[in-house]
């Protein structure tokens, strides 16, 4: 295995790059990949910045430049779901593009010619991560929405479950890197940690987790990913 970290902001992978051993950077379309080994584990660590564009790069990238062959995305999200707190982690079973919508062509959230709304994430790896995960805390499964959109309005988040009412968390990367994972037949998973409800208080409380909490969080969960 050689396995690709993606995150889209420095504090969600903090202390990871520094518990990388031998690490060698190297520059590759405006990021910067580092190559080492994590407890063990050959692998890739690179920060994706934010949205689906930039993820999908990342993670193309990843696999044809940097010969992963394995890839986990990590990072915070919002709750989509009232029984998912701030601090818990949902670990993708399925990934959605809630901003997708090709209608009346193509069914809403349907990926055009994939035939897929939904991108189902490895079975192994996501077992891995979650058994992983619940060392630190509470753990969900189930379905991540990605959208190039930062959900801050208890209205967005309302409309949101009601079209997907098995909504678990909301971000703006995962479902990229499941479509790109998918076309490219790379196992994947993705890991979130809940960092605010995607209401009217997000943006606030999503900066202080990420300043205070988020790269805990990273640090702990790879490493018992990583020694399982
Ligand atoms: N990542 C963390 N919180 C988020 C939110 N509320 N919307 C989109 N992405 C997020």
């Amino acid at each position: 295995m050689r396995l690709g970290i993606i995150s889209a902001l420095a504090e969600e992978q903090q202390g990871l790059l520094e518990a990388l051993e031998s690490p060698v950077t190297r520059v590759h379309g405006m990021r910067e990949y580092t190559a080492g080994t994590l407890w063990e584990i050959d692998a890739v660590c690179v920060l994706s910045r934010i949205g689906k564009v930039a993820a999908a790069m990342t993670a193309a990238i990843l696999v044809e430049k940097f010969g992963v062959t394995h890839i986990v995305f990590t990072g915070v999200a919002g709750s989509g779901d009232a029984q998912v707190n701030v601090g818990d982690i949902v670990v993708a079973d399925s990934l959605v593009q809630h901003d997708m919508d090709a209608s009346p062509l193509f069914p809403r959230f349907e990926v055009p010619l994939t035939g897929l709304t939904r991108f189902a994430t490895d079975v192994a790896l996501t077992e891995r991560l979650a058994a992983a995960a619940a060392k630190t805390t509470r753990v969900h499964r189930g379905l991540i929405a990605s959208g190039d959109q930062f959900i801050g309005r208890l209205q967005q988040i309302t409309a949101l479950k009601t079209a997907l009412p098995d909504l678990l968390a909301v971000e703006m990367e995962g479902a990229a890197v499941a479509q790109v994972c998918f076309e490219l037949g790379i196992p994947f998973a993705v890991i979130r940690t809940i960092s605010d409800n995607a209401n009217d208080e997000a943006a606030v409380d999503f900066l202080h987790f990420i300043q205070t909490v988020a790269s805990r969080y990273a640090h702990e969960v790879i490493e018992n990913f990583c020694k399982n």
